[in-house]
């Protein structure tokens, strides 16, 4: 194609998606079926990641489950199969340890089948001043955050790849879009995890595998424990997220097949006001907002093992 047919393409193109992303704020989406789909979701033990796999255990799944905490997943499993899954599978894998998601992995492909939807939602956090956190806890919040996903889809994603069929959801945080005072180590691994998740899922695109989906979940605070005690000064403005609201609109992001979840909706604006102010009104926000105070009383989950 010649400079000018391509860049004339470019501009119907252009003025074709606005518009149809205008219109689809207002028109619901087409929502996919997961009925008969193999999803696993990681740390579907507490939290976040038990919502998501109760919703979806209504929706037809086969469910694998995993989480390092044996009781908890296997609660969930109950619970799941209580809200109507016809098929739930538990397994425990402590998912900062690459050996460990291999073996436990190579389990699922026999005993279940080809993942088609992976939910990386497992993780950790230290909540503590980068100083001040000790160098396990760094090393343990990369490894769940963000190396375990670097296996799970080495483990999962050549099949999805192999039928042009898959869905790749990660579980990151608007800590992944903003950096965070107080939640240094976490921030880095949620940032790595957004750029991993947009990185392959662009690769996909750009090796023609269209058919295995990309989603990417940025929420602010949820209420679920793990980063109990942190605070949010506007309440109004960004609140602290209602953990089964939260889990219900991840669960729509993934049937609508949505790229970004940004949650609550003024996070969007957050995010791109940060990218275009000056910094010093950036600072200013985030005094105004009180992020440099986030974790000041954080507590997080009763101390584990
Ligand atoms: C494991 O899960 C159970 C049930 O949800 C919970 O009571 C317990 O505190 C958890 N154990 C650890 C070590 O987190």
């Amino acid at each position: 194609m010649n400079f000018f047919l391509e860049t004339l393409r470019l501009l119907v193109l252009s003025i074709y998606f606005m518009l149809e992303s205008l219109v689809l704020l207002f028109v619901p989406v087409r929502k996919k079926s997961v009925a008969g789909e193999i999803m696993l979701i990681t740390g579907a033990g507490s939290g976040i990641g038990r919502l998501m796999a109760l919703k979806f255990a209504r929706l037809g799944a086969t469910l694998v489950l995993w989480d390092i905490n044996q009781t908890g997943n296997k609660e969930t499993a109950q619970l799941a199969k209580e809200n109507g899954a016809v098929r739930v599978h538990a397994y425990t894998c402590d998912c900062s340890k690459r050996q460990e998601i291999y073996r436990v992995a190579d389990q699922v492909k026999k005993e279940v089948g080809d993942v088609s939807i992976l939910i990386n939602n497992a993780g950790v956090v230290t909540g503590k001043k980068f100083i001040d956190s000790p160098d396990s806890l760094v090393e343990k919040t990369m490894e769940v955050n963000i190396l375990a996903h670097f296996w799970t889809y080495k483990a999962f994603l050549p099949a999805m790849m192999a039928s042009n069929h898959g869905h790749l959801v990660t579980i990151a945080s608007s800590a992944g879009l903003i950096g965070v005072s107080g939640l240094a180590d976490y921030c880095a691994s949620k940032f790595a995890a957004v750029g991993f998740a947009e990185s392959v899922g662009l690769e996909m695109l750009a090796l023609g595998k269209s058919g295995v989906k990309t989603t990417i979940v940025c929420p602010y605070f949820i209420h679920t424990g793990m980063f109990e005690g942190c605070q949010t000064k506007w309440p109004r403005v960004l609140p602290i997220l209602n953990a089964d609201y939260a889990a219900q609109r991840i669960v729509n992001a993934v049937l609508e097949e949505q790229s970004y979840l940004l949650m609550p909706r003024s996070m969007s604006i957050m995010n791109a006001m940060k990218n275009i102010l000056p910094v010093k009104l950036s600072v200013l926000m985030g005094h105004y907002f009180g992020a440099f105070s986030l974790i000041d009383h954080f507590t997080g989950r009763e101390k584990k093992d």
